[in-house]
């Protein structure tokens, strides 16, 4: 059981049992919840979902439950506000609101829930799925540090969770760590396919390439170190590993910027997507 365990919220409704939600759930009871304490509304559980949540004795889709301590909005950003008029019902004075739903503002979602109160927005990503993932979260005025700890506690479970000053960083949040694993993928593909360039055969280019980007993850994540010291360490002067960052390093066209730029690119579009 992790530390922060004793700030778990003792009830809970999971609105949207999908990937991210499905996972967010499994987090959630490894670090102690308790699945008596668990609700899961979604009008079309998948078999799996429904299984679990029986295996576990979580509640599926009760007639009328009750208002709980938190209440996490794991819906497609789309389907807010046909589900709003019935989570309006199920809204306590108590109950804190964790909505992990893109571009879904805090004041959007006051204004389709008007019974709400205290708000986290949270932006987590993809490697949530396998508790290794990385969230930025913001709070509204009404959120108090009990709250706020009980949603380190929720949204800790699945990785590392920030804080932020603002909601209005959630936007270069979502460039950098929403969007950010996509990037990382597409690095393997380019690397692979330069080595396919550089002459070995396609399938051996993709097996090293995956190997070497998962196994220099893992390293970046057990070491202390920051990732350029890791990088001076296998880059001796005049070597193989410097000719070649020689070229991703060059100024002003190598990576730095064109990462800058992509960065950009997906804030620009979080923003105007919130509207
Ligand atoms: N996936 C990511 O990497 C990621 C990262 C950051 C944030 N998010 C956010 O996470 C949210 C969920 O994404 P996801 O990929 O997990 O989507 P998903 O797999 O489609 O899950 C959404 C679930 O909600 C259900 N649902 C639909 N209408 C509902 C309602 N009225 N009440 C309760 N449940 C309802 C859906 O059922 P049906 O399938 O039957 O419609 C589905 O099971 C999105 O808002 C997204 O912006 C996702």
């Amino acid at each position: 059981m992790s530390s922060n365990a004793s700030h778990l919220p003792s009830s809970l409704i999971l609105v949207g049992a999908g990937k991210m939600g499905g996972s967010m759930l499994e987090g959630w009871l490894k670090v102690g919840m308790k699945p008596e304490g668990v609700t899961v509304l979604d009008p079309r559980p998948s078999e799996e979902m429904t299984r679990f949540c029986r295996e576990n004795g979580i509640a599926l889709n009760p007639a009328s439950p009750a208002a709980p301590d938190v209440l996490v909005l794991a819906i497609k950003p789309q389907m807010l506000d046909e589900a709003a008029s019935a989570l309006n019902g199920t809204l306590g004075p108590q109950t804190l609101i964790i909505s992990i739903l893109a571009g879904k503002t805090i004041g959007d979602l006051r204004s389709r829930l008007p019974a709400s109160g205290a708000i986290v927005r949270a932006m987590p990503n993809l490697p949530a799925s396998i508790g290794r993932g990385a969230t930025g979260a913001a709070v509204n005025e009404k959120v108090s540090e009990t709250q706020r700890l009980m949603a380190d506690a929720l949204l800790s479970s699945n990785g590392i969770v920030e804080w932020l000053p603002s909601e209005d960083l959630i936007d270069a949040v979502t460039a950098v760590s929403g969007s950010g694993p996509a990037y990382v993928f597409h690095l393997v593909e380019c690397l692979a396919d330069a080595g396919t360039a550089a002459g070995l055969p396609p399938e051996l280019a993709q097996r090293l390439a995956r190997a070497t980007i998962t196994g220099a993850g893992e390293l970046l994540f057990q070491s202390d170190l920051p990732p350029a010291t890791l990088r001076q360490n296998v880059t001796s002067p005049g070597g193989t590993t410097a000719a070649a960052l020689d070229v991703l390093m060059r100024e002003p066209n190598g990576l730095t910027a064109l990462m800058r730029e992509a960065v950009a690119a997906a804030k620009r579009r979080a923003e105007e997507l919130a509207g």
